[in-house]
């Protein structure tokens, strides 16, 4: 077995596979990092088509750090997190561990941690009946933003509001274009029937009108802030039709004032509370991660508050400067450690 070596897995075609080097990929700085720690780490390209090699490939590591999202194309993660178990189970460090985004990286959390302090009135719908009977009365107190349990790219995100008669107002976030739909409630509760497939649910927020100043994405280590983002919403949109917003972001590090409040609650309250409450160990925390943020009201002091969006854990790209050195640090301590253990227990 080669010693301390690490994979960077991304999915990608048998050609990107074939081609893939440390130097001409997006995490090429992450590799750099990883060099500058002595600690070997070679790209792993994914595909459903070659999960075969792959497996050869992972079992010869040490630790593996992920970049997948939960839907690309239509593809989802399934088979690669049947891998990523399986790999694990055999005492390799894999960040994040598919269990984990279970807990933390679905839509879900919002709900469970909805009483820690980035929580909102928050409620889960199981079923489409579910839906149909509670979700009438939260409209009347104001817009909704309801989410599919697993996506991204605003896929499944539905902002809905009453309109006279028994019709709703729904917009896509996917979309980024402003543009609404009135159609009966009933015609919008059947179009959510495939969210609910399988193991599928949804979740339910309220609206925060004060997405037109953005949304605050805090960049994580396991349980430390690496850095901060600001994302704002597009000038040509009229502000009453903002929903999903531009990818482009302004990147700041962990020590940013603006920030500081926000850094303090992570820290020192939300981030461990939530850890309880989902039952992970700082250790088993990714490597990197992230929670979104939307501006809440102003409280009595005038300063502003933070309502949780959502977490993405699945493949945080792109991320600040400044969190490339911690990303790296913890991938090493935490790799050695798995491996540390591995060979204590191969031994007695
Ligand atoms: N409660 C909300 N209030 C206002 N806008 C929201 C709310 N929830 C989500 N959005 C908007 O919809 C987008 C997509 O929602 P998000 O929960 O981030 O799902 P995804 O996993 O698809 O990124 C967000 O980036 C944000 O712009
Ligand atoms: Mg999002």
């Amino acid at each position: 077995m080669a010693s301390d070596h690490l994979g960077i897995l991304w999915r990608g075609n048998r050609d990107a596979r074939n081609q893939a080097t440390a130097e001409n990929n997006r995490l090429r700085p992450v590799f750099e990092a990883l060099a500058g720690l002595d600690v070997a780490a070679e790209p792993v390209v994914y595909s459903d088509e070659f999960v075969e090699e792959v497996r050869n490939q992972l079992q010869q590591l040490d630790g593996i750090l992920v970049w997948v999202d939960p839907i690309t194309d239509g593809q989802n993660r399934s088979r690669l997190d049947a891998l990523l178990r399986e790999v694990a189970s055999t005492g390799v460090w894999v960040s994040a561990h598919p269990d984990v985004i279970l807990k933390m990286g679905t839509k879900e959390v919002l709900f469970r941690t909805r009483d820690v302090g980035w929580g909102s009135d928050t409620h889960l719908y199981n079923t489409a009946r579910e839906l149909m009977e509670q979700l009438p009365s939260r409209l009347a107190a104001g817009p909704r933003v309801l989410k599919q349990s697993r996506g991204n790219g605003g896929i499944g995100v539905w902002k809905v509001e009453v309109q006279p008669g028994a019709t709703v107002r729904v917009q896509h976030a996917r979309d980024r274009d402003g543009v609404t739909e009135d159609l009966p409630l009933s015609e919008f509760i059947d179009r959510c029937e495939e969210y609910f497939s399988g193991t599928g649910c949804m979740v339910d927020q309220p609206f925060q009108p004060r997405i037109v100043d953005g949304m605050i994405r805090c960049y994580l280590t396991q349980d430390k802030v690496a850095g901060f983002a600001h994302q704002y919403p597009s000038h040509a949109l009229p502000p009453e039709t903002v929903l999903g917003l531009p990818a482009q972001k302004t990147m700041y590090g962990p020590a940013e004032p603006r920030f500081k409040a926000l850094r303090a609650s992570m820290e020192s309250d939300w981030v461990p509370a939530s850890q309880r409450l989902l039952n992970i160990e700082t250790n088993s925390l990714p490597a990197v991660w992230d929670a979104d943020f939307l501006y809440g009201p102003k409280n009595e002091h005038g300063e502003d508050t933070y309502v949780l969006c959502e977490i993405n854990v699945s493949s945080v790209y792109p991320f600040p400067e400044e969190a490339v050195g911690q990303i790296a640090q913890t991938a090493t301590t935490c790799m050695l450690q798995a491996k540390k253990t591995r060979v204590n227990l191969s031994t007695t």
